[in-house]
């Protein structure tokens, strides 16, 4: 072989004896809400402002569901759009997982009431739940499924209704979240990597840096449970943001070792879109030029799950991202956890 015709990459998954197929984004689609609450909104309910919003997070406006609009609903206007882009009918679909910490109810899953929605009546269907990273979290089980020919054909949905879950009296964090739905199908593609590699981890000890202390059996809802507003969430801001930088790069740079590529290989990194300052920094410590950090959280604030994925289906829809580009998924949510993905597109 001449050096010309060196692989651009190491597929991690192709070991010796490897017998497993690659697993392939057929499609992606997204949904969000058409209400917009735009920063100007946000100085109307508490003491903030446009100027401290913009500087410390780079958001500008969110979406908001209707009242009468659910998780569920958001997942299935995604789903719909990614069955569409990969011309698969609800009768293909294998399996369902939904990434999500705001179901429509504790029980049953939301993928159970999407499974319903869409008429995949073959899917298996079940919730997942890694918060902010859970998009990846969920894309590396279903990759499993298909590399050992298990499923054929997997529906992945990150999916928030996070406004129902914001303390909108606590300007530390309702000015960061929105509501929203991202959705891929997961196929073998001949001829096609896909999926090369994904990282996951998590630190279970910082699970007080992002929680929400309500809802669970830990502290059921009772009349004073709700008077202390213990089921909306909290977070410890700084400590959060020093987390998030670190545990991506980490993420980030295991993926593209595991690949034998570094950052310049990678057309486009698509970082969890929580706070323009922690893209920034996760950016120049991974040596990424900013025209490859792929940013959306100025419309959509951070959609915890449905972050990435709607990232990636706008990055494609745009022209971004090609057949044949590498891209590199980076999250990290409560938890803590974090992840990390590189994908041939
Ligand atoms: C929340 C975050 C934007 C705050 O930015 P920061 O630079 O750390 O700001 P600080 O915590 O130092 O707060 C500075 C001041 O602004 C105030 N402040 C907080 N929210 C404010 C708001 N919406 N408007 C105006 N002032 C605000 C604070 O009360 C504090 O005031 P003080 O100095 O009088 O106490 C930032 O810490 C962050 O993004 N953290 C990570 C959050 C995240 O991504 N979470 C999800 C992970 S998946």
């Amino acid at each position: 072989m001449t050096s010309s015709a060196k692989p651009k990459f190491r597929n991690p998954r192709a070991k010796f004896n490897f017998q497993g197929r690659t697993c392939s984004i057929a499609g992606v689609g997204s949904y969000v809400p058409s209400k917009v609450l735009t920063n100007a909104d946000l100085e109307k309910k508490v003491e903030t402002s446009d100027e401290w919003i913009t500087t410390r997070t780079g958001i500008k406006e969110r979406r908001i569901c209707a009242a009468n609009e659910f998780t569920s609903d958001l997942a299935t206007h995604a789903a719909l759009r990614a069955m569409e882009k990969a011309q698969v009918t609800a009768d293909q679909i294998d399996l369902i997982i939904v990434a999500t910490i705001t179901p429509d109810m504790p029980f049953p899953s939301t993928a159970c009431l999407v499974q319903h929605k869409i008429g995949a009546r073959r899917a298996a269907a079940f919730d997942l739940e890694a918060a902010c990273s859970g998009f990846i979290y969920a894309l590396e089980i279903a990759q499993q499924f298909i590399m050992s020919r298990t499923y054929d054909t997997i529906l992945v949905i990150g999916a928030e209704k996070l406004s129902s879950i914001v303390d909108w009296e606590d300007r530390n964090t309702c000015v960061l979240f929105g509501d929203g739905a991202g959705a891929a199908i997961l196929q073998n593609r001949p001829n096609s990597h896909g999926l090369l590699t994904a990282v996951m981890g998590a630190d279970g000890e910082k699970a007080d840096l992002l929680f929400m202390p309500g809802g669970g059996s830990r502290c059921p809802a009772t009349a004073e449970s709700v008077a202390s507003r213990l089921h909306f969430l909290r977070m410890e801001g700084k400590e959060t943001f020093k987390n998030a930088v670190q545990a991506m790069q980490i993420a980030a740079e295991e993926a593209m070792r595991r690949c034998e590529i570094d950052i310049s290989r990678i057309k486009c990194v698509i970082p969890h879109q929580a706070n323009r300052r922690i893209i920034d920094a996760v950016g120049e410590r991974l040596g990424a030029k900013p025209e490859q950090l792929f940013v959306n959280l100025h419309k959509y604030g951070n959609t915890s799950a449905a972050s990435v994925a709607i990232a990636l289906d706008e990055a494609v829809e745009s022209g971004t991202v090609k057949q044949g580009d590498l891209i590199l998924l980076v999250v990290f949510g409560a938890g803590l956890t974090w992840g990390a993905a590189v994908i041939e597109w």
